[in-house]
């Protein structure tokens, strides 16, 4: 090895308010194969990863969920561990952007950006909620689609015609957080001059640069310099980098009421969790530059040595390519290196929704006892250097696992080491299947990310290895006392099935341990990995190494949950819906409510407009499709059941704060008929029903 590279790897921080999905796991496999690969070579490698933590959306999830949004991600970090252990991603350390380090980066960075001209304060006019009491994001608004009058579409493009416009485009606009009608008012916002001559030089050559590793690699995939060559010719436009109170997130220094847009703050989580890292101490142990004694996050960084490696999806490559690198160049830090762009994966063809996921739930996986490294060869057999998506089907999945890994790979330990007798392994022709020559392409492999190549090339020498075992046939060998003969054969393929296993380790890492134990061998790098381990060497006995999947453990991943398993038909009835759990029950929140006055509704003939009691001391407007069975004089001062929980919602004739529980038909026309609801004499408003 000529000279150790120093490295800073990162994926793509996740925000925390939901669980990794399939799609996450894929990047850190992906990442952390990488990171292996550069460990083997001898490399300096710190990686790490974090929560991100901030924005309305998180929030607002947090209120809804009635805890404080440090308690919040707090949660959802504390869930982390178990997946990235369970799949055998080695992060060095995990963080979280909100946090004192990231704090304290993101003003200080911010500071240098506006110390150099390039932050500019403009009045912007935004809808605001005047009940809520805060500028709304785009996706909080909601309205009619000016293009084709959908109904009920978000702020920033229609879902039905996929027409792009901006919030104040929207015919009739409310809040999706309190239905109320959103007013535009003006505010003073940040913005992070983009379009400036100098950045825009800058950006220009960085994205069409070579990497900094000196392989001659280009920094970006041809396709994504492509994409940024077409940034630039549509032109640059500023960035909007400052969110009013209430948000959660980074103060803006200087700017009472002033946060950071979670954009800005979120890739300095990289640096935020590497700097945790190095104050934790954790990070000295890994520091081996000859020219320093202690190391420090500020020291490593400054080594113009040090490459930084972004791993993301195609789907951020925008904040990753252009935003992320001019932030650094411009607050005078190190830029990245590489930022290597993956596609998104696909189930059975079937593209997954960014939040909820698809199709596999990792924890389901790792509960049904199906073996992590399964996954991790699968995914790795399916990826390249490109951004293309890739696809889990599961009987692929099975096939190539069962065929590949046990088939192929595993087969060759169990089936050589008989014919070895005591283990003791004999002089044979090590160099003729070219180890050498395999393991130098499977290095240059790894490093530019095309894993299924190297796969393919490994199985492939895998097959060679196995039919120098059949055509010598030793077990025939050994009936004919030519049992030396043996020997040989079956020490080779041993020997071949040690450089297999340094070839496989990156993606492998368990299963390489399993197998360095059965052929008491050091630990495999890429420096012994196509040496012999030589005449004499002693393996040990042969444990079965991996069990095949089970067609019955896919089956039962892909088994719906019970709560999308099909309703079931009542007799004469309305079909039941999907069954919820005790806790989906729990969150609809049922009260007993005094209808304090009842009126008809000017222009409507199915509404009636109630006025509700339901003990908070103030009362609740509520609009009810009950005209046609209930005069409103019939009802006031009745006990009713209402859902005093649901989101508020802008109807024609105003708010309606609730809804009160009524019986009827599914169709309507066909059986008329409204019961609303009336408890036991007894029941006080605001009592909850459960
Ligand atoms: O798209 C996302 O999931 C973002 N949370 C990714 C952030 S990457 C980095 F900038 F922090
Ligand atoms: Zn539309």
């Amino acid at each position: 090895m000529s000279s150790q590279r120093k490295l800073f790897v990162t994926t793509a921080l996740p925000y925390a308010n939901g669980k990794f999905h399939i799609g996450h796991i894929m990047e850190y496999i992906q990442a952390d194969i990488w990171v292996r690969h550069q460990r083997m070579q001898g490399h300096m490698v710190h990686f790490v990863g974090a929560d991100d933590a901030h924005g309305a959306p998180i929030m607002i999830a947090a209120e809804n969920a009635g805890v404080s949004p440090q308690e919040f991600v707090g949660a959802i970090a504390a869930g982390r561990k178990q997946y990235l252990d369970g799949f055998h991603i080695q992060f060095d350390n995990w963080h979280s952007t909100d946090s004192a380090e990231n704090t304290e980066l993101a003003q200080g960075i911010y500071q240098q950006l506006k110390t150099n001209g390039l932050i500019a304060t403009r009045t912007i006019e935004q809808f605001y909620d005047p009940v809520k009491g805060m500028f709304l994001p785009d996706r909080y608004i909601k309205g009619e689609c000016p293009t084709c009058h959908a109904k009920d579409q978000y702020g920033d493009a229609c879902e039905v015609c996929s027409s792009v416009y901006s919030p104040t485009q929207l015919i009739n606009p409310y809040s999706a957080l309190t239905g109320a009608t959103p007013e535009l008012r003006s505010s003073d916002h940040f913005f992070f001059k983009l379009s400036d001559p100098q950045v825009v030089e800058f950006l220009k050559t960085w994205t069409q640069d070579k990497n900094a590793d000196g392989t001659g690699l280009p920094r970006l995939q041809p396709e994504m310099a492509k994409k940024a060559s077409e940034w630039f010719e549509a032109g640059m436009a500023d960035w909007d980098i400052s969110r009013d109170a209430p948000y959660f997130g980074i103060e803006i220094p200087d700017a009472p009421g002033k946060y950071f847009y979670v954009w800005l703050d979120a890739p300095i989580g990289y640096l935020a969790s590497l700097k945790n890292h190095f104050d934790k101490g954790q990070a000295r142990e890994h520091w081996h530059a000859p020219s320093r004694t202690s190391a420090s996050f500020d020291d490593f960084l400054a080594d113009p040595g040090v490459e930084q490696v972004h791993f993301i999806g195609k789907d951020i490559v925008y904040f990753h390519t252009l935003f992320w690198p001019a932030m650094l160049k411009f607050s005078g830090r190190k830029t990245p290196s590489q930022v290597n762009v993956h596609g998104f994966i696909t189930v059975s063809g079937e593209k997954m929704s960014k939040s909820r996921g698809t199709g596999i739930d990792p924890l389901k996986y790792l509960s049904l006892g199906m073996n992590p490294e399964w996954l991790r060869y699968y995914i790795a057999a399916k990826l390249n250097g490109k951004v293309e998506d890739v696809d889990f089907n599961p009987d692929d999945f099975v096939a190539r696992v069962n065929a590949d890994l046990i088939g192929k790979y595993v087969n060759i330990a169990s089936r050589a080491v008989k014919f070895v007798p005591g283990g003791k392994l004999v002089a044979g022709e090590f160099a003729q299947l070219k180890p050498v020559q395999l393991v130098e392409s499977i290095k240059h492999l790894l490093e530019t990310r095309e894993y299924g190549k190297a796969l393919r090339e490994i199985m492939a020498f895998a097959d060679e290895v196995n039919l120098r075992f059949d055509s010598a046939a030793p077990w025939k060998l050994a009936k004919e006392g030519k049992g030396a003969q043996a020997a040989q054969v079956c020490s080779e393929c041993l020997e071949m099935f040690k450089v297999l296993t340094a070839c496989l380790k990156p993606v492998l890492p368990e299963l390489a341990k399993q197998a360095e134990a059965f052929l008491q061998c050091a630990p495999l790098d890429w420096s012994n990995a196509a040496l012999p381990l030589g005449e004499g060497h002693q393996v040990g006995d042969y444990k079965h190494l991996m069990q095949r999947v089970d067609v019955k453990q896919i089956d039962a991943l892909f088994e719906l949950p019970p709560e999308a398993a099909p309703a079931k038909q009542v007799p004469g009835g309305e079909e039941l819906a999907p069954t919820i759990s005790i806790d989906d029950f729990a969150k609809i929140d049922l009260r007993i409510a005094r209808i304090v006055n009842c009126e008809s509704v000017e222009g409507s003939t199915k509404l009636l407009r109630l006025t509700l009691d339901v003990g908070e001391g103030q009362t609740r407007n509520v609009f009810s499709g009950i005209a046609s069975a209930y005069k409103p004089e019939d009802l006031v001062g009745k006990l009713t059941v209402m859902v005093a929980n649901l989101a508020p919602r802008k109807m024609k004739f105003g708010i309606s704060e609730g809804m009160v529980l009524a019986a009827g038909h599914a169709d309507e026309k066909a059986q008329p008929g409204i019961y609303i609801l009336n408890p036991w004499p007894g029941a006080q408003p605001g009592m909850r029903v459960r």
